[in-house]
């Protein structure tokens, strides 16, 4: 691999720098220089020469890389069964939750250490430089650790997500699970973890316990992130703002307050389309949040349960078919929006001093990623400047 890389010819740029009232900061017939893995250089159209590997893009659209923000990849089994029925009419129900926790538990670690490299290779080679990853289908002390030492082999964004739901054997003392969760399973997960996430939803943790949670995760370093707003209304938009969380993720069901607790706050809403589009449940009104000043990601939420997608260009078509989002927003939330999320400066933007994570498309435009669904568009991506697909 030579040292320096020139992209040239590129006919559409996004670099994600806001100019001239444009946030995905558009260059039309530019070239970025890669060197060591990060930018070095973004201008015009240039003739490489002398040591440099020269990539013609042939007039195609460069874009950062997808920051997916939101993933459940370290699990066993999956749950076909459950979306089959649901597209016949049976509602999505978290309980589902629990079977994928009996497959996870009954799986080695080679097991789920191989099918999350699987996960990752498909992230990849749909164009995602970044990706986080849960833990929450372990839910004993000694499964959860599993998955969020095996999760921090896959990425630097690892969330401890210990209250996923409270599991079967617990069902009769949930307190004494959150003191687990709180106590035990924090000390053990730390360590491996970035971040502490909580499934605040009626079915799941209530307000009061996803604070205890949440404030446990901060007494020993981690970040805070929630699941909100999934499946009715609820406090889990509140509690983020007001706990200064990352990020809340989900916001399909807010109300006028919800809206303006975050956009009066530093928490991005992430939503995930793939979950709407998997539960039949209404897709969250994007439009609305843009439109009150809120700062919004889109992610994958790739699990077995609600949405078994791990493709940000189906979040990106959904987006803009489904939720009022325009394609520069939707591709802006797709990588800066999920950089925010996930509180990095050093993705989701092409621009000199950050990583060199670029997706070259099969298209003139960014525009196509919603206007050819379901096509595979991402023609090669640079991870760190090292091209990999
Ligand atoms: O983000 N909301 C909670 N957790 C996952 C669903 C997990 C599952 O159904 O297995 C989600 O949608
Ligand atoms: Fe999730």
């Amino acid at each position: 691999m030579s040292a320096a890389t020139l992209i040239r010819n590129i006919g559409e740029l996004t670099t994600n720098v806001a100019a001239d009232g444009d946030p995905c900061g558009t260059l039309r017939d530019a070239a970025v220089l890669i060197e060591d893995g990060r930018i070095a250089w973004v201008g015009p159209d240039s003739d490489g020469s002398g040591q440099l590997e020269v990539v013609d893009a042939g007039g195609r659209a460069v874009i950062p890389g997808f920051v997916d923000s939101h993933t459940h990849t370290v699990f066993g089994g999956d749950r076909a069964d459950e979306f089959e029925a649901r597209m016949t009419g049976t509602p999505y129900a978290a309980g589902g939750i629990r079977r994928t926790v009996a497959a996870t538990r009954a799986a080695t670690d080679d097991e789920l250490r191989a099918r999350l490299a699987g996960f990752a290779a498909e992230l990849r080679a749909q164009g995602t430089t970044t990706f986080e990853v849960k833990t929450g289908y372990g839910l004993d002390l000694e499964t959860e650790e599993r998955l969020a030492r095996l999760a921090a082999e896959a990425t630097p964004e690892v969330t401890f997500l210990g209250a996923h739901v409270v599991p079967a054997e617990f069902a009769d003392d949930r307190d004494a699970y959150v003191d687990l969760v709180c106590g035990p399973m924090l000390d053990a997960c730390a360590p491996h973890s970035r971040w502490v996430d909580v499934f605040c939803e009626r079915g799941a943790f209530t307000p009061d316990e996803s604070r205890r949670v949440l404030e446990a995760g901060i007494a020993r370093g981690l970040l805070p992130r929630v699941h909100g707003n999934q499946l009715g209304p609820g406090a889990g938009v509140r509690l983020a703002t007001s706990m200064g969380a990352a990020s809340v993720d989900h916001c399909t069901y807010l109300d006028d307050a919800d809206i303006a607790a975050l956009a009066a706050s530093d928490t991005v809403a992430t939503l995930l389309p793939g979950v709407e589009f998997s539960t039949r449940h209404p897709y969250p009104d994007a439009r609305r949040m843009l439109d009150a000043g809120v700062t919004v990601a889109l992610a994958s939420d790739c699990n077995p349960g609600s949405s078994f997608t791990s493709s940000m260009p189906l979040m990106i078509a959904l987006a803009v078919r489904e939720m009022g989002m325009t394609t520069a927003e939707a591709v802006w939330a797709a990588t800066a929006g999920g950089a925010r999320a996930l509180r990095r400066d050093d993705v989701g933007m092409i621009a000199p001093g950050m990583r060199a994570d670029l997706v070259l498309l099969d298209a003139p435009t960014r525009v196509h990623l919603a206007y050819r669904p379901g096509v595979p568009l991402v023609a090669q991506v640079w991870k760190d400047g090292v091209a990999t697909a």
